[in-house]
């Protein structure tokens, strides 16, 4: 395993993600989970953030304090991403939010782009591409060359469940692009679904099985 891919070790993560991963979690219910596991892996995506040194007035005197050096770009993967992105929002609400619409053919399992509205010139320095579901990679490496071909160069992937083909995929196209999961799974089935996995997370989150 690359030594830029991170599962978390977190028991809430572990307790929330067995929840999700329950078939009888209704999409009410997954829709909170995902939000609160994707609020905890990216407080671990994003230790290591630049800072910059600066003081505040507290009713008592000036305190040393820090203010986030770069621009954040969240970049939620459609659909599936959009329950990620909550999470995150709340956690950073000056971030900038950049979607990318990708669904995957059923037939080929290849990425097919229908969403892309960034403007010709970057505006953020750092992307976090959010996607629950690390399957066979495609979605995610095609996500990032968007972003890299944009001007983005410091990109991490914060997702919730990963498959180990996906993460193979995923890093021999972006070996920089760190990977931030709750999960590590078994294998993908002959359809390109991870087992155990969830099932299909945006079906699962807006009710549309
Ligand atoms: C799911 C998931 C990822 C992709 C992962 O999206 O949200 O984007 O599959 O699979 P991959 O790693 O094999 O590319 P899906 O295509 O089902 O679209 P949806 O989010 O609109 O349901
Ligand atoms: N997309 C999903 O939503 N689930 C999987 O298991 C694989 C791809």
């Amino acid at each position: 395993m690359p030594d830029n891919v991170f599962a978390s070790p977190h028991p809430l993560v572990a307790h929330k993600l067995t929840k999700l991963r329950d078939r009888r979690t209704e999409p009410k219910k997954f829709r909170e989970l995902i939000r609160e596991i994707a609020g905890l892996i990216v407080y671990e995506a994003t230790l290591d953030l630049a800072t910059v040194p600066t003081t505040v007035m507290t009713p008592l005197a000036e305190a040393p304090g820090v203010q986030l050096r770069e621009k954040i770009g969240l970049v939620p993967i459609l659909r599936a991403g959009l329950g990620i992105v909550e999470g995150v929002w709340d956690l950073m609400p000056t971030a900038e939010v950049w979607h990318i619409g990708l669904y995957r053919d059923e037939r080929t399992l290849k990425p097919v782009e229908y969403y892309n509205k960034l403007p010709v010139e970057p505006t953020v320095s750092v992307c976090l591409v959010l996607d629950p579901m690390l399957a066979t990679g495609g979605s995610a490496v095609a996500a990032i060359d968007i972003l890299k071909r944009w001007g983005v160069t410091k990109i991490k992937f914060v997702g919730l469940i990963a498959a180990p083909e996906g993460i193979q995929n995923l890093s021999s196209h972006h070996p920089d692009v760190p990977i931030h999961v709750a999960a590590i799974d078994s294998h993908l089935n002959e359809i390109g679904y991870i087992v155990p996995g969830l099932g299909d997370a945006g079906d699962r989150q807006f009710g549309t099985a």
